[in-house]
């Protein structure tokens, strides 16, 4: 009976194919034998392939697109409510033009492409260097550290805090998003006064861009359907496995809002974090084959929570008190593989690595599957995977000249059984999908 529980959770989790003879844990539906396998299987089964489940969570917006309209819907409430609800105040410029900032900061609140031209003309002018840090908004420690690495060595950073329609699927959380524009405001100006105060960085927070999805896409927002008519950008096929294979338009979405932003922001470099290392694969491989004039990608740390080691995301605020206590399960996998790939000489196996990390999740899924329903915490595994650092493509071995990338997704289920009075997290607590990943590097 327990076993049977436990089976059910790895429902998204079994293998598939891909284009080498390995093979990554993929979401589908298993038997009780192949769950039981799980540890320690790498054979893939195109059947199984083709069982993906699709539940929507509540929260799920099932609105359909049109191209060039984006309706209330799907239109991320930061940009509705940054317009309304940011505490800026306007300020004279020397030219005797307003315009707004975050108060007490020289930060400028740059909400339209034309302002960051003007903006960043009279820096070309000026030989300054200019990076940008783009984010979501919900600003963490994570983005914090981006910001840091990028006033170390730039004359100005801009932030630029924009949810992109575009990288959601129809099904996903856009909608509720977490959306923190003034708390954001208030962690740029401490930070900013941070920087001032260190004598170590080149530069400071010079601005934040914060565009419409008007602005964005001036001739309509195209959709976020998989066949959306529009002028995407798409790089493949590295956009299209790991979390591009679990979210199809993911990847289109972000390397063309990426691309909308270098245009108008015309950074010198670039900052973005490793905990999403697929996404630093696809910028930099965006910024060689469109030729951007960017020098540098730059790839920033993962920030963790110091006691568990989970790394830091603006959606760990769905997991409330529960699931969070069991939200580091895919960091200790990939670490437990980690171990065994610093431990070995020579080439490593798949197997053998990955073995490692299936081993730390059946454990917890046991553990947990052993617990009361109003105690226990449920979770699917939707991909572990141990791949190429620079074609994210897997592999079978690990070649200790060039190193790879472990990584993984799990989706966290909703609570059963809640207890009275008991913090289920943000807009109650619907499904998260968190993603993490530990580079290996040569040896
Ligand atoms: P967002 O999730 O807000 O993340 C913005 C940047 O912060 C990304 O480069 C991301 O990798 C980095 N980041 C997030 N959590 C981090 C952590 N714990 N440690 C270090 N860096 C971390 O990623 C996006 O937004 C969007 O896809 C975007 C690039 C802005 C395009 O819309």
């Amino acid at each position: 009976m327990r076993m049977q529980s436990t089976n059910a959770l790895f429902r998204r989790a079994t293998l598939s194919s891909s284009t080498t003879t390995a093979s990554i844990v993929r979401r589908s539906t298993l038997t009780a034998a192949t769950a039981r396998n799980f540890s320690s299987s790498t054979s893939t089964s195109a059947k199984n392939n083709s069982t993906t489940t699709n539940s929507i969570s509540p929260l799920q917006t099932t609105t359909r697109t049109q191209p060039n309209q984006v309706p209330a819907a799907v239109t991320p409430s930061s940009t509705r409510n940054m317009a309304s609800s940011c505490s800026s105040s306007p300020t004279k410029g020397s030219s005797g033009s307003t315009f707004e900032k975050i108060p007490n900061t020289s930060i400028r609140i740059l909400r339209t492409v034309s302002s960051v031209r003007r903006f960043r003309k009279a820096l070309l002018l000026d030989s300054r260097s200019v990076a940008l840090v783009p984010t979501m908004g919900a600003l963490h420690a994570g983005h914090l550290s981006l910001i840091r690495a990028a006033a170390r060595e730039n004359h100005h950073v801009v932030v630029s805090i924009y949810v992109n329609p575009a990288q959601f699927g129809v099904r996903e959380d856009l909608s509720s998003y977490p959306v923190t524009w003034d708390a954001d405001c208030a962690a740029l100006a401490a930070l900013d006064r941070e920087l001032a105060d260190d004598g170590n960085n080149l530069g400071r927070i010079s601005a934040v861009f914060a565009p419409s999805t008007g602005e964005m896409y001036p001739s309509g927002f195209p959709g976020q359907e998989v066949d959306s008519k529009g002028s995407f950008v798409t790089i493949t096929p590295v956009g299209e496995v790991l979390e591009g294979a679990s979210r199809p338009t993911f990847f289109r979405g972000v390397a063309t809002v990426c691309m909308k932003l270098f245009n108008v922001v015309q950074p010198d470099r670039v900052y973005f974090g490793q905990k999403d290392v697929q996404q630093t694969v696809i910028i930099k491989r965006l910024v060689e084959d469109f030729l951007m004039p960017i020098e540098k990608v730059v790839v920033v740390p993962t920030e963790r929570e110091k006691g568990d080691g989970l790394a830091l995301s603006s959606r760990n605020v769905y997991l409330g008190e529960r699931r969070r206590r069991v939200a580091n399960v895919l960091f200790r996998a990939l670490s437990a593989a980690e171990g065994v790939y610093k431990g070995g000489e020579g080439e490593r196996g798949r197997e053998q690595i990955l073995g490692a990390a299936k081993e730390v999740v059946r454990e917890t899924l046991e553990e947990q599957m052993a617990m009361e329903k109003g105690k226990r915490v449920r979770f699917e595994v939707d991909y572990l995977s141990l791949a190429d650092p620079e074609t994210m493509q897997e592999l079978e071995t690990v070649d200790p000249r060039k190193g790879g990338i472990l990584s993984g997704a799990v989706r966290f289920l909703e609570v059963e059984e809640p207890q009275e009075g008991e913090d289920l997290g943000h807009s109650g607590g619907p499904p998260v999908r968190l993603i993490d990943n530990i580079i290996l590097p040569p040896q």
